[in-house]
């Protein structure tokens, strides 16, 4: 049988992610009440990382040996991955090795020709595209403090990046409708907009688009890869600054995420993630839990 990835938040189902969600809300809890586990005994997972990390490598890393397992850490310095040896022979090796891949790169094709020739589950954790894993601890997050998020309004404000891009898939798969504030020529890729348009409406004005929100999401204005863009972002990002007076603006029971790492005095303001609505520790920690189910659900078989 082809083994399952998981590249975007639509290869699995509904159901499916939320069995993921609710697992990983359960894991949590044996974690900090001290149970140990070992589903994964034995099981070893390959990291590869094109770009930095901080909250990706230790959640994996850690996750795997929680569960019982190892995890690899390659970069493409010291391996032939970085010294041209093509992408499908290096899965053919890799997965031949080792019980599941996870890749953070660039351009999303380069793990759709990885998953191609891979025996084992790849997922993606991070490309300029996507970013699926964020969205299954931000998801966690919000249903433990909020319960079910389907019908509810999320509004994204700022670079229509591949945080955004997960959020509209997102929108889709759990059921809610999500408002993009972004400065124009920073939206979403057209056809993802296009195919989801019932769900998914951009606003300029982020005071309009925050207006009654659930749930309100930002992420840094240049992306890994964007760091020549940095001043021109920073100019025309100005005003979609999250900050306390633009959160008075959602609804009062509103919360607050970011994916992290964060600018403070660019796309928050200095106290934001102080303020009463964020949830951004519990979000940055629910990658370890969301992982961790992510990795019993592909490894083990639903
Ligand atoms: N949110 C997130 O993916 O963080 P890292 O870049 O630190 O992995
Ligand atoms: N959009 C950001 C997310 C970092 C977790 C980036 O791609 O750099």
């Amino acid at each position: 049988m082809a083994a399952r990835h998981f590249l975007t938040l639509l290869d699995f189902s509904p159901a499916e992610l939320d069995q993921v969600i609710d697992n990983a809300i359960a894991l949590k809890k044996s974690w900090r009440s001290g149970e140990t586990r070992d589903s994964l005994k034995n099981r070893v997972l390959a990291m590869i990382f094109e770009k930095a990390s901080t909250r990706t490598r230790v959640s994996f890393e850690a996750g795997m040996t929680q569960l019982g397992g190892a995890a690899l850490f390659l970069s493409p310095n010291d391996t032939q991955l970085g010294r041209g040896e093509p992408i499908e022979d290096s899965s053919r090796v890799i997965s031949s090795m080792v019980d599941a891949v996870m890749i953070r790169t660039f351009e999303h094709e380069k793990i759709e020709r990885f998953a191609s020739t891979s025996r084992v589950p790849v997922i993606n954790a991070l490309t300029d595209q996507f970013h699926p894993c964020q969205l299954l601890a931000d998801m966690q997050a919000y249903r433990e403090r909020r319960g079910s998020i389907r019908g509810a309004t999320v509004t994204w404000v700022g670079d229509g990046n591949n945080m955004c891009a997960s959020y509209i898939n997102a929108a889709e798969q759990f059921g809610f409708d999500l408002r993009i504030a972004c400065p124009e020529g920073y939206e979403p890729d057209a056809k993802l907009l296009a195919e989801n348009a019932e769900r998914v409406t951009v606003i300029r004005e982020p005071e309009e688009a925050v207006r009654g929100a659930h749930l309100v999401a930002t992420d840094v204005w240049a992306s890994m890869g964007q760091e020549d863009e940095q001043a021109i972002r920073a100019r025309n990002f100005a005003p979609y600054q999250v900050n306390p007076r633009l959160m008075a603006m959602a609804d009062p029971d509103a919360i607050f995420m970011h994916c992290l790492p964060a600018h403070r005095g660019e796309e928050i303001s200095e106290d934001m993630l102080d303020h009463k609505s964020a949830v951004v520790w519990d979000e940055a920690e629910n990658r370890l839990h969301a992982q961790k189910a992510l990795l019993e659900f592909l490894i083990l078989g639903a």
